[in-house]
């Protein structure tokens, strides 16, 4: 077994000057948590993983069966060598060597930017970043594994979003893009990993206000279900607004467990469909990882 390397290490046999490898045989193994992951055209897997708050991320590449294990938030152990990924250079897992350490965990704060800095995002290579108000058009998104999410000053900013996304629905309001910045040719684009609610903020505050969130975590179990387990069951369904507003007027039981929700008769209609926008705005996280 090999000891394990700082991802920072890894980074540093990557030559600056080319991108490329110094020595591709030297073997590492890396324990990070998935920022970010996209499914190339040819079924190839790269994530980003980061094993320190606020560093760069190391690239990894893997075919989509181990690949599915990447999903943003989990912490991964990998072993492999450096080597040509169609995004960079990555570390190409060695087959086999790829375990799941933990689940949910969190990288730390990200930089927030507008549109105009992807113009040059050098300075912020590899971290994790959050692109701040941009409109993607509405719809299903297209078979390209991209898409455009627009400034209001007018700059576009190129969202890799992978294959997995084809022909699902794209947010149809303005959001926040979080994800990683990568160099392809000559344009920075973001390799996208969760769109949030540019109104998440307000309808969060609302959840405290009316102690929702005392029950409800919107990535863990309370007593009530995680928020984003919620979206992810309802992710395909039309009807999903009005059976959340119900359950939040009425309240309920045996959907998820044995535990009944009381009705929470003090949320105002407007309060509730705040409520159930944002939490099925979750179902945006599910939707890039899938
Ligand atoms: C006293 C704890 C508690 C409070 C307060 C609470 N919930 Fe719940 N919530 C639960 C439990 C328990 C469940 C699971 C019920 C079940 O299994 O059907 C649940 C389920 C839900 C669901 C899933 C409904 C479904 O159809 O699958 C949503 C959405 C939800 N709560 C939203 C809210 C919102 C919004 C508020 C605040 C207005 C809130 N909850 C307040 C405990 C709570």
């Amino acid at each position: 077994m090999n000891a394990q390397t700082p991802i920072a290490d890894v980074l540093k046999e990557i030559d600056p000057a080319t991108g490329k490898a110094k020595d591709s045989a030297k073997e590492f193994t890396v324990v990070g948590v998935v920022a970010t992951r996209v499914t190339l055209p040819d079924d190839k897997v790269v994530a980003f993983v980061i094993d320190k708050a606020g560093e760069p991320a190391l690239q990894v590449l893997t075919d989509a069966k181990s690949g599915a294990a990447l999903v943003p938030r989990t912490e991964v152990k990998a072993s492999g060598t450096l080597g040509e990924s169609p995004l960079g250079t990555a570390l190409q897992i060695k087959a086999g060597s790829l375990s799941v350490t933990a689940s949910n965990k969190m990288f730390g704060l990200s930089e927030q930017r507008g549109g105009a800095f992807f113009k040059d995002a050098s300075s912020l290579a590899g971290r994790y970043v959050q692109l701040t108000n941009v409109a993607i058009a509405p719809g299903p998104f297209g078979s390209t594994g991209t898409a455009i999410a627009k400034s209001a000053d007018g700059s576009e900013v190129s969202l890799l979003i992978g294959k997995g996304a084809f022909k699902r629905e794209a947010p149809g309001e303005n959001v926040n893009v979080f994800g990683i910045p990568v160099k392809i040719g000559d344009q920075w684009k973001l390799a996208a990993s969760l769109f949030r609610s540019t109104r998440a903020k307000e309808a969060q505050a609302i959840g405290f206000k009316r102690t929702c969130l005392t029950c409800h975590n919107p990535d863990t179990k309370l007593i009530g279900p995680p928020y984003r387990e919620v979206a992810a069951r309802y992710k395909n369904d039309p009807e999903a607004l009005n059976v959340l507003m119900n359950q939040m007027e009425k309240g309920g039981v045996g959907k998820w467990g044995p535990v009944p929700m009381p009705p929470q008769a003090a949320v105002t209609p407007e309060e509730r469909k705040a409520l159930a926008e944002w939490i099925m705005s979750y179902r945006w996280d599910a939707v890039l990882a899938d």
